[in-house]
């Protein structure tokens, strides 16, 4: 098979071109990294877990009927997603104060706040990612008025899907993070969710122990980050069925 094309890489994944255009291909590594890439590492089996979650959250959403940019996974790591045009924010919503928002506003982590709130950070690596204004977005011309009421009502969707996923197995959905794009149809442009939702980007919390099923493990040192997300993937079902996160030999007696 002819190399394929690389468009992008990351710091988790990589796109390459699809077969078909219009479709890319995207991989997703073991790379971890934490505070713009500051701290890094190889988390063993994370591209294998972290490909098969957002499969399963883009695939209940498109079944609830949220716009996505998944297409169909193609194998263990890798999936067949819509080219879209990423618009330069990351979308977060929070349920229960946490990260950033409990430094800025001196709330301690777990507070419940009033309702879901939606917050717009610029990406940009070189500035840390600033949370920015909806005036912000308009003025510079990220987005339209139109969109950013699109995106609010796409994040607090998903919010609300995810949510309902996660409390059924007992898992608290604190916050998250998601990127939305732009797809074309003919003269009409729609937003869709894109990138991934994995555990890589959402804050969660079993609701019983309180004990962190995801990236904060590696952020804050707290345990073996492969096995908190093979945990939220084991209580969604989702584990593929031939693998572990351990691939190194093992020696059997
Ligand atoms: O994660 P951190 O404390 O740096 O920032 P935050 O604003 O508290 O993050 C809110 C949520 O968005 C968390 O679930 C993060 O994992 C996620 N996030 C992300 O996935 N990527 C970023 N660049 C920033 C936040």
């Amino acid at each position: 098979m002819a190399r394929r094309k690389k468009v992008y890489e990351g710091k988790a994944k990589i796109l390459y071109e699809g077969p078909e255009p219009g479709t890319f291909v995207q991989y997703f590594k073991d790379d971890a990294t934490a505070f713009n890439a500051q701290k890094k590492d190889i988390i063993d089996g994370k591209g294998v877990l972290n490909n098969r979650l957002s499969e399963f959250f883009m695939t209940g959403l498109a079944q609830i009927g949220v716009p996505t940019h998944f297409l169909k996974r193609l194998n263990m790591r890798e999936q067949l997603i819509r080219q879209v045009e990423i618009i330069p924010l990351e979308v977060i919503v929070r349920n229960y104060a946490a990260g950033t928002m409990s430094e800025r506003l001196g709330l301690e982590e777990g507070t419940q706040l009033p309702r879901p709130i939606v917050e717009f950070c610029l990406k940009d690596d070189n500035l840390g990612d600033p949370l920015v204004s909806e005036e912000h977005i308009i003025a510079f011309g990220w987005a339209a008025q139109q969109d950013l009421d699109d995106m609010i009502a796409l994040a607090l969707r998903v919010n609300d899907f995810l949510s309902g996923c996660m409390m059924a197995v007992g898992i608290r959905l604190v916050d998250f993070k998601i990127e939305i794009g732009r797809v074309w149809e003919g003269d009409f442009q729609r937003l869709i969710v894109a990138d991934e939702i994995s555990p890589d980007s959402c804050r969660l919390w079993d609701i019983e122990t309180g004990e962190k099923l995801d990236k904060d493990v590696f952020r804050r040192d707290l345990g073996d980050l492969a096995d908190a997300y093979t945990e939220v993937a084991r209580r969604l079902g989702v584990l593929p069925s031939n693998v572990t996160h351990a691939t190194k030999p093992t020696l059997i007696n």
